[in-house]
């Protein structure tokens, strides 16, 4: 299986010469000039704190570029995102996420013979340890599948230690082993939650037909495979495998700067993109608009509170950090949510909502103004409904499919030439040194 390709290393792309000059109380600094390959530019700060005392400060890393890497391209402002130099909308019509996530992984798309292997390799590896049933048993009714999975991905470290010379045969196994074990656990905590025994996965099946068969069938009920089904939720992993360097993504490579052990890694992962500002926003739309059902309005309630700051309410799926345009992933959703929604017996009343909501949105100034378009999540929980996902499930398929785009980025990383621990600075606002106080004489 290939390993290294032409597109798997993010190099330095420091070799311009240029500089930038800063003046800092009235003494100019040079520092260097660094250039991406589509364009971007950065001024590389790290010797100005040696240089001059002086830190940047950049609250929620706004304007910051906390690595190179040759992973994923994103033009916010014109609304392109491209994995591996591949456009988002070639991929999710012509791949698959299984070869998606080889590209990610590996730097090109695979031959025919190096994705049967690579999906036959990911089904070897897709059982889990039987003694890890025991965990499912233990969490609370009720649990947030999102739990249940980071808990349970942390846990592999202890059932499939990882040896302290990482080689390239056991990290393909590791590899595998997230990926494929990570839909399992999913599955498992389904099951799980709705009292049903589990479904193992089988050799027989690609990725996602195994996922919904782990999923829905039972030993009363076979699942019958729906190939539009199948396409839909293959398309939502391709969708969110990747995005450079989201809160979640950046978690990873922070935790994994440690060297800590990469099941925790991603757990880690996951747990950042368990909040509503992330990827909890596909459950937190449909909240929201079955809210608007239950109201009865047409959403203009909702959004006149959603632009009150007295509130903490938000139009859910709607703005980006990067994304000043609309959201390539959310115009194909779009698209595929008619597409499904448009098959006999298949209506979903949210989606009417969402698509009003969209309109007055998008002819209101408070959100033109801030550049406020759909995002990703806006109607991927719609496609999850129509595909039969429960609603507690959203978050942890975002994980699934997200899962090849955090390893991809956390063996870049790893195998990087500039990989330090991230660490980054503040500027400290508390009180001064003082004297210890006795007990008794405080208050
Ligand atoms: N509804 C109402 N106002 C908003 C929204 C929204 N969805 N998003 C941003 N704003 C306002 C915000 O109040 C601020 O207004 P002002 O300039 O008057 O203070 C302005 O727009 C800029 O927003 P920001 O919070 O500074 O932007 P950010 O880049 O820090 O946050 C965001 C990005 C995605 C967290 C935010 O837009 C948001 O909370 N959206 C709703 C939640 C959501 O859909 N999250 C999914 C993000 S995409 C997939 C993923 O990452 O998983």
């Amino acid at each position: 299986m290939a390993a290294t390709a032409k597109g798997d290393t993010a190099k330095r792309e420091t070799a311009t010469g240029e500089t930038a000059t800063i003046i800092l109380e009235g003494k100019s600094y040079e520092l260097p000039v660094v250039r991406g390959t589509e364009g971007e530019k950065a001024v590389d700060i790290s010797g100005l704190r040696k240089a001059s005392g002086f830190v940047t400060l950049d609250r929620g890393y706004e304007n910051t570029g906390s690595c190179r890497s040759a992973i994923t391209f994103i033009d916010g402002e014109r609304g392109i995102l491209r994995y591996r130099g591949y456009p988002i909308e070639d991929l999710a019509e012509h791949s698959t996420f299984t070869e998606v996530a080889y590209l990610l992984l590996y730097g090109e798309l695979p031959t025919a013979g190096q994705l049967e292997e690579f999906s036959t390799f990911l089904n070897e590896s897709s059982l889990i340890h039987e003694d890890m049933l025991h965990f499912f048993v233990g969490f609370p009714r009720g649990s947030h599948p999102m739990g249940i999975l980071a808990t349970t991905v942390a846990s592999l470290s202890t059932f499939y230690p990882i040896p302290d010379q990482l080689d390239g045969k056991a990290e393909r196994q590791i590899l595998a082993n997230l990926i494929s074990q990570v839909r399992t656990i999913a599955a498992i905590s389904y099951k799980k939650s709705i009292g049903e025994p589990i479904v193992y996965p089988s050799y027989r099946l690609r990725y996602v037909p195994n996922f919904l068969t782990m999923m829905f069938s039972s030993p009363v009920k076979d699942y019958r495979i729906d190939e539009d089904i199948v396409r839909a939720i293959d398309l939502f992993f391709i969708l969110h495998a990747d995005h450079e360097q989201n809160c979640s993504t950046s978690t990873v490579r922070m935790t994994g700067s440690s060297l800590a052990n990469v099941y925790a890694v991603i757990s880690a992962g996951i747990s950042a993109l368990w909040g509503p500002r992330h990827g909890g926003a596909n459950q937190a739309v449909i909240t929201m608009l079955q809210q608007i059902l239950a109201e009865g309005g047409d959403g203009t309630e909702f959004i006149r509170r959603a632009k009150d700051r007295n509130t903490t309410d938000r139009l859910m799926g709607f703005g980006h950090r990067v994304y000043k345009s609309y959201d390539p992933r959310a115009s194909i959703l779009k698209r595929h949510c008619h597409k499904l929604l448009n098959r006999p017996g298949m209506t979903d009343p949210l989606f009417d909502i969402a698509q009003r909501l969209e309109e007055i949105a998008l002819k209101d100034d408070y959100f033109l103004s801030r550049n406020l378009y759909p995002n990703v999540d806006f109607y991927s929980g719609l496609i999850l409904r129509a595909a039969g996902i429960p609603y507690d499930m959203f978050t942890v398929l975002f994980a699934i499919g997200r899962t090849p785009g955090w390893l991809a980025h956390w063996r870049e990383m790893y195998h990087g030439e500039d990989f330090r621990i991230a660490r980054p600075r503040q500027i400290y606002t508390g009180p001064g040194a003082r004297a210890w106080v006795e007990r008794s004489k405080r208050g």
